[in-house]
């Protein structure tokens, strides 16, 4: 997975975060911190610091990506995984707000319950680095029912295993080769936040494409999850 981001590089866009960044607008005070976990190009940190007027940090696995947000932002980005228990141990730092963008899909392990659990343990390192009462902010592309997506995650294993090429299929979003996914149901990811510490929650509902229709998806949506640390 690092050497697929280290090779594709895109810079996503901000639309996704619209909720995310309402509710930080709202709950930041002079001088609040945030580190945005995965945090590719760095494009949702630069409108994080200049339009929201946080002090940023970040972090990703990908060296590409964080010699590109480094440059962006000008700021302190580490690299290293959320998954790597000492590493995020050793960051001796607390943040009044987390965010953790279209990362959580991407932990993918043997299986789907296997994938499930490394998401979780990423959410578990993620709260390390929050201070008490900080938000950490989880945004997700989810979609329901989860069945199409355990068979799209098992597809695209065994096409990986053969290249590690994208590979096409029909038109529209159609990547059934690398990298390897596993989306989860809007329910599947609220589990993998504490209970106790889910505050609110935004969905955001783009339109199914033909694709999904045909893969029996019914509800394809942006969710954002907001967690704050007790
Ligand atoms: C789909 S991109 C999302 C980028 C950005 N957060 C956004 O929403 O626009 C996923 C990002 O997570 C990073 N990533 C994937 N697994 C990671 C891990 N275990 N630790 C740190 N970063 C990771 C990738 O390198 C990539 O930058």
């Amino acid at each position: 997975m690092e050497k697929y981001f280290n090779e594709h590089t895109p810079v996503y866009e901000l639309e996704r975060f619209r909720s995310a960044f309402e509710f930080m607008r709202k709950n930041a005070s002079l001088g609040s911190t945030c580190m945005d976990i995965g945090c590719g190009a760095g494009n949702v940190l630069e409108y994080v610091k200049n339009e929201l007027s946080l002090k940023v940090s970040g972090m990703d696995f990908a060296e590409n990506y964080v010699a590109q947000a480094s440059k962006r932002c000008g700021c302190e980005i580490l690299k290293g995984s959320i998954l790597d228990t000492a590493f995020i141990d050793g960051i001796k730092k607390e943040y009044d707000f987390v965010l953790m963008g279209a990362i959580l899909h991407h932990l993918v392990g043997g299986t789907r319950a296997r994938s499930e659990e490394l998401a979780k343990s990423a959410v578990r390192n993620a709260l390390k680095l929050l201070k008490k009462n900080g938000y950490l902010v989880v945004i997700e592309n989810a979609y329901s029912p989860s069945f199409p997506m355990a068979a799209l995650f098992y597809i695209k294993r065994f096409m990986s295993s053969l290249s590690n090429k994208r590979v096409s299929f029909l038109n529209g979003w159609n990547n059934i080769g690398a990298p390897v996914v596993s989306f989860y149901s809007n329910d599947q990811i609220k589990k993998m936040i504490p209970a106790n510490i889910v505050k609110d929650e935004a969905v955001d509902y783009p339109d199914l494409s033909l694709v999904w229709k045909l893969a029996g998806i019914k509800r394809a949506s942006w969710v954002t999850f907001i967690g704050q640390k007790h």
